[in-house]
């Protein structure tokens, strides 16, 4: 993210940690606690694609002579969130933190280290490989660069109709989705026959969206699908994104470091710090009314192009700790400016503070102070910088 990570914490409007007393179980606001799975509230009729519940992924470390394990990488440490159908779930954080990771886990490209994930009412961790082709089906991902994903030795049709060959359809079947698929990303179906380096990187993105489409999928991971475009093909390929989510009542888990792309395509937004959701709420919400101090940095970073708008940038201070050994408590204390002995004494609650909007969906949080961070004067700036309509 744009944080910069070296400089100490600059406030001045914001009251100083000493001020703010910790909420025990909603002392100043009441507290809804989530009892539900994965962040929802018990009894919640919500139809959801998918419900992730204390997810981890470790990766293990080795070393000396004999390559013990001698320790583990906690990418994805305890994560809870749901997934409703229809919608585009953003995920944001800073590099490393663990989007890619939930990203692959919830898909079962990577296996879980523990938790469950729940995917049309059935939980993917204890499906056999018969049962997981058959899922896998429904689900499948983009990646942040397609070229990676395309063998160059072969024409771009047989690599879109890759599933297809999997799933045993006929040839006709594979070259004639292979065509339509080519046709709504915007590409022409003699394209089929090119090899990857003739496209440009745009177009590599198109034939990766193809490719994720031909099985007719219902939930989609899109691993910073445009973050390696130019700015100005970004915009053409999130719209394909959003049109054809409508044509294919597509649901999208969508992962990117940038916000302003995160605010566009976005119905709800996440925010990850350190293999922990840091917070959680409808899109609007978060980007008006964030409440966990590092989303507050995170969206008090983005630039404001108008030299005549001031904001008070957060900054904060120190690098990201190793998810090696990550801090105890909470995982963001070494770095937050309201930071308590509790913060690193006890873990914050994954807990719905309620939204604004009464409306609104849950809003999600682990912070201890949750209740107190309502920052002055950020919100109306981000919103008058961001707007709801804001295009990329
Ligand atoms: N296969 C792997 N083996 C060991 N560590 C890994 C592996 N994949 C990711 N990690 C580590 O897990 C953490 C999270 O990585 P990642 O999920 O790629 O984050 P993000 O997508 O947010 O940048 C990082 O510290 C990364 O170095
Ligand atoms: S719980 Fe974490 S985010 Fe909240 S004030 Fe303490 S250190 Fe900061
Ligand atoms: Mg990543």
């Amino acid at each position: 993210m744009a944080t910069n990570a070296n400089n100490v914490n600059e406030l001045d409007n914001r009251e100083p940690a000493d001020a703010i007393k910790p909420s025990e179980n909603g002392a100043n606001t009441p507290v809804q606690h989530i009892t539900g799975v994965g962040g929802g509230v018990t009894g919640d009729s919500t139809d959801y694609i998918m419900r992730v519940q204390n997810l981890k992924k470790y990766f293990p470390v080795r070393g000396g002579v004999l390559q013990r394990v001698v320790g583990q990488v906690k990418a994805v440490d305890g994560v809870n969130f749901d997934v409703r159908r229809g919608e585009t779930l953003g995920l944001v954080g800073e590099s490393g933190c663990g989007k890619t990771t939930v990203g692959r886990t919830v898909l079962r490209l990577l296996n879980p280290t523990g938790g469950n994930v729940l995917f049309e009412g059935r939980d993917l961790t204890t499906l056999n490989a018969g049962e997981m082709k058959k899922t896998r089906r429904n689900m499948q991902i983009i990646f942040q660069d397609p070229y990676s994903s395309l063998d160059p030795r072969v024409p771009i049709g047989q690599s879109v109709g890759e599933g297809l060959l999997i799933h045993g359809f006929s040839r006709e079947e594979r070259e004639q989705t292979v065509r339509d698929m080519l046709k709504r990303v915007g590409l022409h179906p003699e394209h089929a026959r090119r090899y990857p380096h003739e496209f440009s990187g745009g177009q590599r993105q198109r034939i990766g969206i193809a490719r994720a489409l031909t099985m007719h999928p219902s939930f989609i991971v899109a691993d910073e699908p445009v973050s390696a475009l130019d700015v100005s093909i970004q915009s053409q390929v999130l719209n394909i994104l959003k049109d054809l989510q409508q044509e294919f009542k597509l649901t999208y888990l969508f992962i990117a470091h940038n916000l302003s792309v995160v605010e566009h395509i976005s119905d709800r937004v996440g925010v990850m710090y350190l293999g922990k959701m840091a917070e959680l709420a409808d899109r609007d919400e978060l980007f008006n009314n964030p409440r966990h101090p590092y989303t507050q940095a995170l969206l008090s970073a983005i630039p404001i192009p108008d030299p005549r708008i001031r904001r008070d940038r957060i900054i904060l201070k120190g690098d990201v700790p190793s998810p090696l050994n990550p801090p105890s408590g909470c995982r963001f204390h070494t770095r937050c400016w309201l930071a308590q002995q509790i913060c690193s004494d006890q873990e914050p609650e994954w807990r719905d503070i309620g939204s604004e909007n009464a409306t609104a969906h849950p809003h999600l949080v682990a912070c201890h102070f949750a209740e107190q961070t309502k920052v002055k004067g950020l919100a109306n700036e981000i919103k008058e910088q961001l707007g709801t309509d804001t295009k990329v």
